[in-house]
């Protein structure tokens, strides 16, 4: 008997060695883990994210066509990202001058990254000739709101635009077209600053249920959610299920499960089965057979 429970045991220990890749593609950045779809290894996460998060001296960064961003956290519950760019207005600080970097996502990545629902872009000082305002000044054509209830009218009352030596009540009631027109990613789908002819911007998002009273507890940066569905996902539910890591050709961007010392198309145990798995399954198979042999010579001896 105590033969049959060493060679189960045996199994046991076997297992985790035969699939340990799991974790070769997680990295951290300070304190932020960098898990799939995320990577800062070549060929690792998912290929929409490629080239995306940069760790520099413990800091990570986003890179997109607009620029670089920071990252402040990544929501792996909620599939989103926190971003910080300097030249971002807040309520305390109004940054004009077409510093900021907007938010531009290279086409082909699009399908990944958006700023989510909830997020107000509040684009600044943008020129009369804006394709923001065509069709200002006749009425409905303005496209700026309210987002989460959060927007202009409010913002207004920030002490940056004191410090701007602007006054509330010349800041809402112009002639021309408003000075801080709030509107969500989702009707422009690209905050290019230059293009959009503003001088900046300011984003903020609160994070429900909570409802914050005014402007100065807004939460200023750009939430973005991550979508990695869009190129379904059950590829690289299986490749974990198998103790994969989930992974991409850096040539052809196809899906790869990364196996330890080989790689998959498909999963871990499929690869197993179809090369060294053979092998393996004859030794288990022989020893098998060998234990049987032995255990039915030891009851021989009782009988
Ligand atoms: C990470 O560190 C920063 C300060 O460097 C802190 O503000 C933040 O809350 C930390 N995040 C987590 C998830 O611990
Ligand atoms: C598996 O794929 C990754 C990413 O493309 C690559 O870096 C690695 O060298 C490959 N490993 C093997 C054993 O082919
Ligand atoms: C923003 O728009 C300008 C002018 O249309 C263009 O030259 C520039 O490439 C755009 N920037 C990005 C990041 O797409
Ligand atoms: C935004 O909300 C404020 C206060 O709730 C309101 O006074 C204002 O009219 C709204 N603005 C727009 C453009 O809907
Ligand atoms: C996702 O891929 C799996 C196989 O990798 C396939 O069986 C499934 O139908 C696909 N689902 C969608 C929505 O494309």
């Amino acid at each position: 008997m105590s033969i049959l429970v060493f060679f189960i045991s045996l199994q046991v220990l076997l297992v985790p060695l035969v699939s340990g890749a799991s974790h070769v593609c997680r990295s951290y950045c300070g304190n932020i883990t960098i898990d799939y779809p995320f990577a800062l290894k070549s060929g690792c996460g998912h290929s929409g994210f490629r080239d995306l998060l940069f760790c520099i001296n413990d800091i990570l960064m986003f890179h997109i066509s607009s620029g670089s961003y920071r990252v402040l956290n990544i929501d792996y519950a909620y599939q989103s990202l926190t971003l910080h760019d300097p030249h971002l207005s807040t309520c305390d600080s109004i940054v004009l001058g077409g510093r900021g970097n907007g938010f531009v996502v290279e086409h082909w990545r699009a399908p990944y990254l958006n700023p989510s629902a909830d997020n107000v872009f509040m684009l600044l000082g943008c020129s009369t000739q804006s394709p923001l305002f065509q069709g200002f000044p006749s009425g409905n054509h303005v496209p700026c709101r309210n987002v989460s209830g959060m927007g202009c009218e409010e913002y207004y009352g920030c002490r940056g635009w004191m410090d701007l030596g602007l006054a509330r009540m010349g800041l809402a009631y112009g002639t021309g077209p408003p000075i801080c027109c709030a509107i969500p990613f989702d009707s422009i789908k690209s905050v290019n600053l230059s293009r959009l002819e503003c001088q900046g911007y300011s984003s903020a998002y609160t994070l429900a249920p909570l409802r914050v009273s005014g402007p100065s507890e807004w939460s200023y940066g750009i939430r973005v959610k991550y979508n990695v569905e869009a190129n379904n996902d059950s590829f690289c539910k299986a490749c974990e299920a198998t103790g994969g890591s989930c992974g991409h050709d850096v040539g052809r961007f196809g899906q790869l499960c990364m196996c330890g010392t080989w790689n998959s198309t498909s999963d871990c145990d499929t690869v197993m089965k179809l090369s060294v798995g053979g092998a393996t399954s004859t030794m288990v198979e022989l020893s098998g057979s060998m234990i049987t042999v032995i255990a039915m010579w030891l009851m021989s001896f009782r009988m």
